[in-house]
């Protein structure tokens, strides 16, 4: 898939909580999310960037059902982006990113969304991804609530646009 010269970016057969831990360099609660009360979907497909032998990048995406205005499509959800604690800010997060990305949009997905805390989306933003009218609704538990974080989304595919209204996601957000 992706390739520099230090870094390789695969599909990973494996990834988990140990895995999680492993990058989040000893914290309790790696993505600073536990205390929003969210039931997460995990992820299908894994998307690792290899460094010396090990994972040290981290993207995650299932596909999911989303309706805004009338219109039901399928969306990327990408989510579990993550890079090693000691690695950060070097382009790893971006590299993760786009292997999701790629094998999304391989997959026929041309739209893809996401969910993060308002410090993360400067950085999703230089990579291109807009923000979305919030708050975004999806399914938990107890029923549909509002997502208490924000929303970004991001065209795959030219002229692939969305639709303007109140985002329903039919899923767990991820
Ligand atoms: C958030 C996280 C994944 C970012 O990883 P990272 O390795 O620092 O990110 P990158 O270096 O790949 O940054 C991607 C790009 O955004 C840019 N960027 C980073 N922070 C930015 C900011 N605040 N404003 C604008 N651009 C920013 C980088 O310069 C880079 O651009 P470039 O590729 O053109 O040089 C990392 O801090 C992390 O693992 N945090 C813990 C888990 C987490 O919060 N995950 C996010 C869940 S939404």
């Amino acid at each position: 898939m992706g390739e520099t010269a230090e870094f390789t970016t695969t599909e990973l057969a494996d990834w988990g909580w140990p895995e999680v831990q492993a990058l989040g360099g000893g914290a309790a609660d790696p993505f600073e999310t536990g205390s929003l009360n969210v039931t997460w979907r995990p992820k299908d497909r894994h998307f690792g960037v290899w460094h010396e032998g090990r994972v040290v990048a981290h993207a995650g995406f299932v596909v999911a059902p989303v309706e805004v205005d009338g219109q039901r499509f399928d969306v990327a959800g990408i989510g579990g982006v993550i890079v090693d604690a000691a690695m950060r800010g070097r382009g790893l997060a971006r590299l993760a990113v786009t292997g999701a990305l790629d094998a999304a949009r391989a997959d026929g997905l041309d739209r893809a969304l996401l969910f993060c805390l308002p410090d993360r989306a400067p950085l999703y933003a230089h990579l291109g991804w807009l923000p979305l009218p919030t708050p975004v609704t999806a399914d938990q538990p107890d029923g549909p609530a509002a997502v208490p974080i924000g929303a970004m989304w991001k065209s795959l595919t030219p002229g692939a646009g969305w639709p303007e209204g109140p985002v329903r996601l039919h899923s767990l957000p991820m």
